[in-house]
């Protein structure tokens, strides 16, 4: 059974680039092995991630995530059954977001704070963010 899940968090340190290439060499390491994908969004100090697979292995994934100290603020906002992945050939697609980007870019804004936001409309801004080039990464 394949399940879609959707998170936000907040990083605990600067996302820097060292910090980066960690998170996304245990990705490499972990997801294709279990069949995971997904995209992972970061910048403005929060992450958003989406992780689709077998509900064993995402519910898994999810708890190892929402423990691990380079984050807080874990927040699932959707989880639930999908008849196909959305990002059948990313085993984690990853988009940076600029600090000081205009509105298209924005994780965080006043009218579409993540925390508050359902969790279709979260997803449907990851879309966009994919969709409009901001992916930087692919693995
Ligand atoms: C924002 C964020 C996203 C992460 N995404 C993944 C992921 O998709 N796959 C993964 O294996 N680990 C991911 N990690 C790392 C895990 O939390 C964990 O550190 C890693 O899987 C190693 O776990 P272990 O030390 O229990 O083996 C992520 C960490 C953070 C902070």
């Amino acid at each position: 059974m394949l399940v879609r899940a959707l998170y936000v968090s907040r990083s605990v340190g600067p996302q820097t680039g060292t910090v980066t290439a960690q998170i996304l060499a245990e990705c490499e390491a972990h997801n294709a092995a279990h069949g995971i994908t997904g995209v992972l969004c970061q910048g403005q100090g929060l992450y958003v991630q989406v992780l689709e697979g077998e509900r064993g292995a995402v519910n898994a994934l999810y708890a190892r995530i929402a423990r691990d100290p380079r984050h807080h603020d874990v927040q699932l906002l959707s989880f639930g059954e999908i008849a196909a992945r959305r990002y059948p050939g990313w085993s984690m697609a990853h988009v940076v977001l600029p600090d000081d980007g205009d509105a298209m870019v924005r994780l965080q804004h006043p009218e579409f704070d993540l925390y508050a936001a359902t969790g279709a409309f979260v997803l449907q801004r990851v879309e966009e963010l994919v969709g409009n080039g901001s992916r930087i990464g692919q693995r």
